[in-house]
């Protein structure tokens, strides 16, 4: 399964940086096999589509609005990126749920917006620090995914991306162990399985939550770690850089 190192940026960097930051990555050879994603915020989608003309490089948002167009002051829908030649979209992340009240009802609902505009869903789930200590982290996941996931068929699934983001690892420097993440990623295999064997061997399964060039290595040797999807490291074109060359060596 090909690997993928995406990079959400959050509400980081202005025009010019995204620019700067673009041109960077176009100067990189890519390794054979791994799929290269940034997330910029809306404002600078369109301009990274265009300097990065045919190149492999993906280009994702960070959210949409699942209804095709109406009275939705402030939202973007899929029709609105797949216009402007987006390929991916981050849904669900947990900053997203806990800020802005996201259920997985609504992001079931982003996730077939955004197949039926051919962009492709990277779907976030994770469980919070009192649910791991709890030991409660399993079902919280694996409701996650069956909520978001219902209303959604087999063909759908195989072409959407999950990220497993422990919220308690996300910019706070602590980082799942590779133990930690791979029994996750293994259960959400399994899970993706229950929909079909072609479900569980299309979806790559990426890890999120302070990964960085220290910790990638023993994260993406797991067998079911597919990348990652990272936050503050992405930020710098030469961590993101390195680990992109650590994704192609596992
Ligand atoms: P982080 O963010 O790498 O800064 O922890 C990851 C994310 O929120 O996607």
């Amino acid at each position: 399964m090909r690997k993928i190192v995406a990079g959400n940026w959050k509400m980081h960097k202005d025009r010019e940086g995204t620019k700067a930051f673009v041109a960077g990555l176009m100067e990189l050879s890519v390794p054979e096999g791994v799929e290269v994603i940034i997330a910029p915020p809306f404002p600078f989608l369109a301009a990274a589509v265009e300097q990065l003309g045919g190149s492999a490089i993906v280009v994702a948002a960070q959210n949409c609005h699942q209804k095709v167009q109406g009275a939705f002051t402030g939202e973007v829908s899929a029709a609105m990126l797949k216009s402007i030649g987006v390929k991916a979209c981050i849904v669900g992340h947990s900053e997203r749920r806990q800020y802005f009240g996201e259920t997985d009802t609504a992001v079931g609902e982003k996730i077939s917006a955004l197949l039926e505009n051919d962009i492709t869903p990277i779907y976030c789930c994770g469980e919070l620090k009192d649910e791991r200590v709890a030991g409660r982290h399993f079902e919280v996941v694996t409701a996650q995914l069956n909520a978001a996931f219902a209303a959604l068929s087999a063909e759908q699934l195989k072409r959407i991306v999950v990220a497993y983001e422990p919220v308690w690892a996300i910019g706070t420097g602590l980082t799942a162990s590779a133990e930690q993440a791979q029994e996750m990623h293994a259960h959400i295999r399994s899970l993706l399985a229950s929909y079909g064997e072609a479900v569980a061997s299309s979806v790559p399964v990426l890890y999120g939550g302070s990964c960085k060039p220290d910790n990638a290595a023993e994260l993406f040797a797991n067998p079911d770690v597919n990348g990652g999807l990272i936050g503050g490291a992405a930020l710098d074109g030469k961590q993101f850089a390195e680990l992109i060359r650590i994704a192609g060596a596992h």
